[in-house]
């Protein structure tokens, strides 16, 4: 099929602006060029427009409009990609547009009577609530969202087909607030942190990961966010958090993922260009973009791995 690439320059749901600017840097930095080389076919769909939304959620939650409004229009186009058949690319924008586009994604699977997963390749679970986010800001609220969690009412218009937190995998992770530490036990999300990774291998767990979805015939959407990787390979981004995934295992991950055919959307989130070293965090995004979508150093046949 084809590529659809859709902007979602969301920033307010960080706490630091400047990712408003990610998507215009990956189109600077030609990720649909560098698409098409590999030969597929890749239609850019340019950004989303905003919705107008009056909404007030609790806590400390902020820019909850401004979410909001991303979240509804991300949903409605992603909706559309995939009734068309495309697996869309969503271009962050922070990782609060998540909302919207996993939620397009579940509402697919549903459609099509079948399951999504989420591989959410992350620094941190994104798994607070309104009521459980001290920093109020939503691109860490996005994963409890989509796994149907209470405090979010009319975010969307519609209702939620929520994913089902055991179907939630977390791997990179390394900075988790208390509450939303206690959250992710109750649910069952598959978390798999740094320490994890270290002991097994990025191979061993990401395989069980494609399993899990191969078993369930089901969708699989994932969502990179730039401090997955160590700062030192990617500093463009406003949550460095050190002892992250190296250029290789990140590599790795995508290269793994492309191998089992298994991918159906993808998030590139969190691209700070203003706190970027000329550009490499952007490039690091499209490389491993290419990555999962077939570059390789060399072409062996995938039962050899
Ligand atoms: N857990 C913290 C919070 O809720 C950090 C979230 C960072 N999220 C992200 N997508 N970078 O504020
Ligand atoms: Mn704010
Ligand atoms: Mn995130
Ligand atoms: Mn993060």
């Amino acid at each position: 099929g084809s590529i659809a690439l859709i902007g979602a320059p969301v920033d307010g749901g960080a706490g630091m602006s400047g990712c408003i600017m990610g998507p215009a840097a990956l189109r600077v930095a030609n990720i649909g060029g560098a698409l098409g080389n590999l030969g597929y076919q890749v239609e850019d769909w340019g950004n989303v427009t905003p919705e107008k939304v009056e909404l007030n959620l609790g806590g400390a939650t902020h820019h909850e409009n401004e979410v909001a409004g991303f979240a509804r229009s991300l949903y409605k186009t992603g909706v559309d990609a995939f009734s068309k058949d495309f697996l869309p690319i969503f271009l962050g924008g922070d990782h609060s547009l998540s909302m919207g586009t996993v939620t397009a994604a579940a509402r697919h699977a549903a459609a099509k009577g079948k399951k999504l997963h989420v591989l959410w390749l992350d620094a941190h679970p994104d798994f607070n609530r309104p009521d459980t986010s001290h920093s109020g800001n939503m691109h860490g609220m996005s994963a409890a969202f989509f796994c149907g969690e209470d405090g979010f009412d009319g975010v969307l218009e519609q209702k939620v087909e929520p994913v089902d937190p055991r179907n939630f995998h977390v791997f990179g992770v390394r900075s988790i607030d208390q509450k939303e530490g206690e959250l992710l036990h109750e649910r069952g999300v598959n978390v798999m942190d740094m320490r994890h990774i270290d002991e097994k291998g990025v191979a061993s767990l990401i395989r069980s990961v494609l399993e899990a979805v191969q078993r369930d015939d089901a969708m699989l959407h994932v969502s990179l966010d730039v401090d997955f990787l160590d700062p030192v390979y990617a500093p463009g981004v406003g949550t460095t958090v050190p002892g992250g995934a190296t250029y290789r295992e990140a590599h790795l991950v995508m290269e793994m993922i492309c191998d089992s055919g298994l991918m159906t959307s993808l998030d590139l989130v969190e691209l700070n260009p203003y706190l970027d070293e000329r550009g490499k965090s952007t490039r690091m995004l499209v490389n491993l973009t290419e990555s999962g979508f077939g570059r390789r150093v060399f072409d062996r046949p995938t039962s050899e791995y």
